[in-house]
C-alpha cells in the first residue's frame, strides 16, 4: 500500500485528485491538506510514501514549500501536478522527482505512482494489526455467492462462510450485501449500536468517500468479528449504487480487509457483474433439482461469454438430503448436466440454520458443531487450500483440497 499526502488549495481540483486517488487500490490517502504553509506539519506527522503538490493556486508558495520539503526530507517523493510546464520544471529544480501535467487522468496517475513505488523500494510497513496484511500485500481475497435461483441458501452460506473467516485470528473478514433491493444478511448477523448506514449511502456520496466514512458505515458483528456493509434500507435506493460505485466501495474495501465476500441479487443487475468480474472466486449455489441446476448451466454459459468470469466458478451443493427439495437427482447427474465437477456439498441442517437466523448469530457462534457448520469450515479450508483456524468454539472439520488448481 503506498501511502499519500496531498496538497491542493484549490478544493474542486482537490477533490478531483481525491476522487481519482481513492479508486486506485494500492493507495491509502493518509493525508489532505488546503494550505501549502501547512504541508510541512502535515507530512511531519503522517510520514507519508509520496506526497503530491498541486502548484497552480500559488506557485510561488508551492515552490517554496516544495524547496523546504526537500531540505527537511531529501528521500520523499514528491509529485508535482500543474498546467504550466515552465512551474513543473521549477517545481523539479526546487526537490520534486515526478510531475505530472494538469488534468491528470487514472492511467497517468497510475503509471506515476507505480513507478515511484519501483524507484523507492516499494511501500512501508505502517499499520499493525490483522488489517496490515491485506493493506501492505495487497492479498485481500474476494469471493462472491451467486444464487442459482431464488431461496437456495446464497444468503446463508455468504453469511456463514464470511463468519467462519473472520473467526481466524489472523483474518479481517467483511460481508458485502449487493442483493440491493430485497437483501436479508443483516438479519441473519444482527449488529447493535452501529450507525445505519448502507450501500446507498456511500453511492450517494461517492465524490466525498473516505476511509473514516467507509468504516462508519461497516457495522461489526462483535462475537465474531465479522464487518458487514448494508443493504439500502429502503428498495427504492437501490437504483442509487452503479457498478462505479461498487468497483470504489470493493477497491477500498480490499485495503482494509483480508476476505470479502459478496452476497449477490439473482438479477445480475450492472452491480452484480461488476462483483462478479471483481471478485477471485464465485460460488455458485445450487439444489439438486431441476430448475436450479438448469440455471447453473445457463449462468456458467452466460458468465462465458465474458473472459475469465466462467473459470471462477465453483458449483456449491446446498441442502444436500433434503427430502424436500430433491428431485431424485445424484451428484454424479448433477456433474453430467452441469459439464464441471461439484466444488463442494453443504447438507440439510434445518434446526441449526433457522435457529442461527432467528438468534441473529451466525453458525460459528449459535451451532458451532453441527453438520452444516462443519461443512462451511471445510468449504473456507477448500477455498484457501490451508486449515482455517477457527474461533474458539468452533472446530475444523478434516480434510479440504486447494481448488486453484482444481476444477
Ligand atoms: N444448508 C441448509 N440447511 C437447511 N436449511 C437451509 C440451508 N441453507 C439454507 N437454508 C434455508 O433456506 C432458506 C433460504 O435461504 P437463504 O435466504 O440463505 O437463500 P437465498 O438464496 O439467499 O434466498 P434469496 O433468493 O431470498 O436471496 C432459509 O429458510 C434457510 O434457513
Ligand atoms: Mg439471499
Amino acid at each position: 500500500m503506498q501511502r499519500i499526502a496531498i496538497v491542493d488549495p484549490t478544493e474542486s481540483t482537490r477533490e478531483s485528485l481525491r476522487t481519482l486517488l481513492l479508486g486506485i487500490d494500492f493507495v491509502w490517502l493518509e493525508a489532505e491538506c488546503a494550505r501549502y504553509e501547512y504541508f510541512f506539519e502535515v507530512i511531519q506527522q503522517s510520514m507519508p510514501d509520496v506526497a503530491i503538490v498541486a502548484l497552480d493556486a500559488n506557485k510561488d508558495r508551492a515552490l517554496q514549500m516544495i524547496g523546504q520539503l526537500s531540505v527537511e526530507y531529501p528521500k520523499l517523493p514528491v509529485l508535482t501536478i500543474s498546467h504550466d510546464h515552465q512551474a513543473l520544471l521549477q517545481s523539479l529544480q526546487k526537490g520534486a522527482k515526478y510531475f505530472l501535467t494538469h488534468p491528470v487522468g487514472l492511467e497517468d496517475m497510475l503509471a506515476a505512482l507505480r513507478r515511484i513505488q519501483g524507484e523507492n523500494g516499494g511501500p512501508v510497513e505502517v499499520q499493525s494489526g490483522a488489517t496490515t496484511s491485506a493493506r501492505n500485500t495487497g492479498a485481500s481475497s474476494m469471493i462472491a455467492v451467486l444464487g442459482s435461483r431464488g431461496g437456495v441458501g446464497t444468503t446463508t452460506l455468504a453469511v456463514n462462510l464470511a463468519a467462519t473467516l473472520a473467526a481466524d485470528p489472523t483474518h479481517a473478514a467483511a460481508l458485502i450485501d449487493l442483493d440491493l433491493a430485497l437483501g436479508d444478511a443483516d438479519i441473519a448477523l444482527e449488529v447493535n449500536g452501529f450507525e445505519n448506514i448502507s450501500i446507498a449511502d456511500l453511492a450517494r456520496n461517492i465524490e466525498r468517500l473516505d476511509m473514516n466514512f467507509l468504516r462508519r458505515a461497516m457495522a461489526k458483528h462483535e462475537p465474531t468479528g465479522l464487518a458487514i456493509l448494508r443493504h439500502p434500507l429502503e428498495i427504492a435506493e437501490g437504483g442509487i449504487v452503479h457498478e462505479q460505485h461498487v468497483e470504489r466501495i470493493l477497491n477500498l474495501l480490499k485495503i482494509s480487509y483480508t476476505h470479502l465476500v459478496l452476497d449477490l441479487s439473482k438479477c445480475l443487475l450492472p452491480t452484480d457483474l461488476m462483483a462478479l468480474r471483481m471478485a477471485d472466486i464465485i460460488l455458485l449455489v445450487a439444489q439438486l433439482e431441476l430448475a436450479s441446476l438448469r440455471n447453473v448451466v445457463r449462468l456458467i454459459h452466460s458468465l462465458g461469454g465474458e473472459e475469465n468470469l466462467a473459470d471462477k466458478v465453483r458449483v456449491v451443493i446446498n441442502r444436500l438430503g433434503a427430502d424436500s427439495v430433491e428431485e431424485g437427482i445424484s451428484l454424479k447427474k448433477a456433474e453430467e448436466v452441469i459439464g464441471k465437477p461439484i466444488f463442494w456439498q453443504v447438507p440439510n441442517d434445518t434446526k441449526p440454520v433457522i435457529g442461527a437466523r432467528v438468534a441473529g448469530h451466525p453458525l460459528i457462534k449459535f451451532a458451532p458443531k453441527s453438520r452444516v457448520q462443519q461443512s462451511i469450515h471445510g468449504l473456507a479450508q477448500a477455498l484457501y487450500g490451508k486449515p482455517v483456524t477457527a474461533g474458539a468454539d468452533g472446530k475444523g472439520s478434516k480434510g479440504g483440497w486447494g481448488f486453484f488448481g482444481k476444477r
